[in-house]
Order: C-alpha cells, then structure tokens, then sequence
C-alpha cells in the first residue's frame, strides 16, 4: 500500500496541517522540564555507551506516537524479520538481503535457499584472517622478497566508499598495518598520481568488485597490472604477487591466485564486512576488523529487538519520513564532529540514495510522495565556516544530524582542542533549536553601541529564526566497535525509510542508463568523424571535446 493511503499518515496528515506551524521548539523546552529525558535514549553498548539525544526535534508525545504507530502499519517489524530471516526481500534481484549474516557473531544459523550460510561466512573470514596475518607479518613477500609496506584497493562505490570511509576513521588502531591506497575513479590522474607514489616491490593490489564487471573497476585494475609488470617484467611473478580479486579471476587475461568469493546476498553498499572490507582487516589488523563487525553485530540485535519507541534505528527513520513527507525536507545533512569520520556523509552518500532514491513501488507503481533525501555532510568545524549559514539562515529545512565522540583521539593541549570542538557542537544544535529572537537581536545590538535607524536597518539580518530540527548523536570513543555499531544503526534507518516508503532499498538499477550509454559513445570517441546519433546538445560536445583531444 503506498504511504499515503495509510490510515496511520493520513491521521499524522491531518495532525500536521491542524498543528504543525504551531510546533515552537524554545517553548516546548521551556513548558517541560523533562524533554531531554523524554525524547532522548541511551545504549549500553559492550564498549561504551551511544546517546540519541532527539528531542530537539519537531515532535511532542503524540506525534511521535503517531509516528512509531506508522511504522508499524507499514510493516516495519514484519519486514525486519524478513530480512534477518534470510527471505528475498530484494523483489527485483530475488535476492535475499543479509549483510548482517557477515557480522553475525553469535553464529546463529541464517538459512537461504535452505541452506545456512554462516560456514560459508565464516570460512571467508578464516581465510582473511590467515591472509592478514601473512601480509602484516611480513611473511607475504612482494616480487624481490621484501615484506609489503603499501595495499591499494581498486574498487568503486560500495567497493571503495565503505573501505576509505573505515580505514580513515580507524588510522588511530592501524600501527604495524600496511598503508592504503584507494584508487576507484576512471579519471587515469587517480591511478597515476597514486602509483607515482609507490614502490612495485612492495605493493599489494586488491582488486575488489562484487561483480567484477564493473569499467572502472577492470580498468584500473589492468592499468595497475601493466605498471606492476614494468618493474616485475615477468608474468608469472604477477600472478604469485597476487593481485586479489573478490569476485572473479580473471584481469585482462592474467589469474591472480587469491580470491575471496564475495555473496550474491549482500548489495555493494552493505559490503564493507566481506572480503571487500580486506583493505580494512589489513590496514587495521583482523582482530579490530572483527571487532567491527562485533559492533555491528550489537546494533543488529538492538534492531532486532528493541521495542520500537526505545530503537534508535527506528526513531532516527521515522523522524526522517516525518520532515520529508509531511515537512517536505529535501536533504538530510551528516555532521560528524570527528576528523576521523570525515568520509563519513560521503559513505552514505551511497548508503541513503542508492538504496532509496527511488520513485516506484513494490506493485509497480510511482509514488506520490518524496523518499530518500539527499545525503551531504562534511566534519564540523569545517563546516560551521562553510555551509551552516544556510542551515541557519536559508529557506529550506535541513533536518540534521550531528554525531560527537567523547573521548579524543589526539586529546592535546590538555584536551584543548576536543573541549573547543564539544562547545561547538553543542552550540550548534543549540542555536538551531532556539535561534534568536528580534528582542534579543535588538538588546544586542544597542548594547553593542548601535542606536535608531541603524539597530532597525541591522536587526532582521541579526534575527534567528531558530525551530531547526537536528539529532545529537554522542558515543564513547571512535572504537572499531563503535563505528561498526554507528554504520549498522545508519544501514537500519535506511532500511526502515525503504519499507515505510514501499520501495526497494536493495537494487540499483537507476546507475544502468548512463552506464549503458557511455558504452554506446567510447566507440564513438576513437576517431575524427562527425556524431550525429544523440540529441544536438550531445553531438555538440562530442563535436567540441573531439576538436580539443589533441
Ligand atoms: O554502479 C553501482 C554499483 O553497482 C554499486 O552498487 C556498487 O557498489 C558499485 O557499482 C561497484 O560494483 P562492483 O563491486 O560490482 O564493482
């Protein structure tokens, strides 16, 4: 059923159009007392404790009643089971949908097909882990018998954003690991400018693809093994080099000798927990890639199980569809409040609007209401002197979320630095939710010395409107545990926007077009003549960048 026409949106429609322009944060903070209490939720997590705070948020008690009792009527608890259940909710592909098999430490059986596929996971995990031992102990040699210093992972969207994104927030646990490189784009100045800093010698090459079909993917992957085979000069050497494919075996005619095989069940965007986290697990060691997954795995079982008003995946969702189907936000901001999570939004760039930027429904047919924002972010204080005027000040509403470890990574200068950070955070989210009123932009002001006409000329550009919606999410420390925790409760979300949206959040087929035509033009690049089989805009470039190749 579309969202729509649910009873449950229909009653928080109505509300919405009664209610809603009367819904005043400051006040609502002002007339309870207890609204943090209320509207916040914390997780014991095994290593350190979680904080929803999202109470500064557009909602009362009864709205997110409402809310919580949508989710349910669209089907949010049946479908969960589903998925952890091993059923093929991925209705396009006929797939089932279980990245959480890959972090299932608990080891429970998880039957597709009728069979439990956790030997298989497990397997692949012993045969990582015997991988990483050999490669960080220096016992894996490169082609002249020195130890491997350098591990570059050739892959692109899910096969490279989940990578980068952890390898970057873990550096703190990656000592005695090999450093990473991450070559993904097309764009030959990605390969060059990395191989220009590297020594062949003593270079890994992981060729990471789920479907090892992907352009990009197979390019590059063949651009590194002619670079390789400068130094090398010898065929034979590349093979017991190693370079290591995920999916297939074959790169340009040359086998490589380590595969992990990489199951049809887990999309490229939940894939960071297979073999094509191994960047990860050899940047990090496997243990703390093991404790990634344990993370994870917690947020599973939290998902799973929480009663909906104490489930932090599911209260995240819902306050989602509320500002986008009833507020009509656009985009959702990602804010983390860590240098280490800087990849952080651009992750789940993919993550959000691969699985939910879609418009057609489970029985075929287009929705009549928006689904997935648009996903962007940057770490804060970067950002607060870049793009949070907007957030501020602009026309639109830009729910937010800002995510802050308690512990430092680096605590210098006394813990300086961190404590500076924590205030901006804080202020942040504050400022948005209260805002500044003419009164208090007008007491300002004269205080300030200003007097008459200039205090009037300056006072609507010193007003704050405030009533900004945003989520405070606050952890321990940025721990292996605790970012496998973190993504596992975003992947949720995005699960739960899907089901209540009708849509499938698993398949990807709106990449295909371009793809497919761009294979259509390449041919069409090779020599001078003239193209006429586009529209004239496309002709008209080809026309121009053929003019300007040489
Ligand atoms: O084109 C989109 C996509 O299929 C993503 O879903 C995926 O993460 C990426 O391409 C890479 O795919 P593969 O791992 O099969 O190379």
């Amino acid at each position: 059923m579309a969202l729509t026409n649910d009873p449950n949106y229909r009653k928080l429609e109505q509300w919405y159009k009664a209610n809603a322009g009367s819904l005043n944060m400051r006040e609502l903070f002002e007339s309870d007392r207890e609204r943090f209490t209320k509207f916040s939720t914390t997780l014991e997590t095994d290593d350190g404790e979680i904080l929803l705070d999202f109470s500064k948020n557009l909602i009362n008690q009864e709205v997110l009643s409402m809310l919580l009792a949508m989710a349910k009527s669209r089907g949010v608890e049946e479908a969960r089971e589903k998925m952890f259940s091993g059923e093929k909710i991925n209705f396009t592909e006929g797939r089932a949908v279980l990245h959480v098999a890959l972090r299932n430490r608990s080891n429970t059986p998880t039957v597709v097909d009728g069979k439990d596929v956790m030997p298989e996971v497990n397997r692949v995990l012993e045969k990582m882990k015997a991988f990483c031992q050999r490669v960080r102990s220096g016992e894996w040699k490169g082609f002249s018998g020195k130890s491997i210093t350098d591990v570059v992972n050739i892959g692109i969207g899910g096969s490279d954003l989940g990578p980068l994104m952890v390898t970057e927030a873990l550096k703190p646990y990656s000592a005695g690991g090999p450093n990473v490189w991450f070559v993904s784009n097309i764009d030959g100045t990605h390969m060059a400018k990395t191989l220009a800093q590297l020594n062949a010698e003593t270079t890994l090459f992981i060729i990471a693809s789920k479907t090892f079909t992907t352009q990009e993917t197979i390019t590059n992957a063949e651009s590194a093994r002619d670079w390789f085979l400068q130094t090398a000069n010898d065929v034979s050497v590349f093979l017991t080099w190693a370079g290591l494919v995920v999916a297939c075996a074959v790169i340009g005619g040359v086998t490589c000798d380590v595969m992990f095989a990489h199951p049809q069940w887990v999309g490229g965007r939940y894939s960071l927990w297979s073999a094509i986290g191994l960047s990860i697990a050899l940047h990090i060691g496997f243990e703390n890639f093991e404790q990634l997954l344990a993370g994870a795995h917690w947020m599973d079982n939290h998902f799973r199980s929480a009663p909906l008003e104490h489930n932090v995946p599911v209260l995240l969702a819902v306050l989602g569809v509320w500002y986008i189907n009833f507020f009509q936000a656009e985009t959702h901001a990602m804010l983390p409040y860590d240098q280490y999570m800087h990849r952080f939004a651009a992750y789940f760039q993919q993550g959000d609007m691969e699985s939910n930027g879609k418009y057609i429904t489970k029985d075929g047919t287009r929705v009549n209401y928006h689904t997935g924002p648009i996903v962007w972010g940057e770490p804060g204080t970067n950002g607060q002197h870049a793009f949070y005027q907007l957030i501020h000040q602009g026309t639109r509403m830009i729910p937010a979320d800002f995510l802050i470890p308690a512990q430092s990574q680096h605590p210098i200068r006394d813990n300086l630095h961190h404590k500076i950070l924590v205030a901006n955070f804080l202020a942040q989210t504050e400022a948005l939710m209260k805002g500044k009123t003419p009164a208090e932009a007008r007491k300002e002001l004269e205080a300030g010395g200003l007097k008459g006409d200039a205090v009037e000329k300056l006072l609507p550009h010193k007003v704050f409107e405030g009533n900004k919606p945003s989520n405070s999410i606050v952890f321990k420390k940025l721990t292996p545990f605790m970012l496998g925790a973190l993504v596992a409760m975003y992947e949720h979300k995005i699960f739960v926007q899907g089901v209540m949206w009708d849509i499938n959040s698993y398949d990807q087929w709106g990449v295909e077009l371009g793809k497919q035509l761009a294979k259509k033009i390449e041919p069409e690049l090779k020599d001078d003549s003239e193209v006429t089989s586009h529209d004239s805009s496309t002709n008209g470039l080809i026309s121009f960048l053929k003019k300007n190749f040489a």
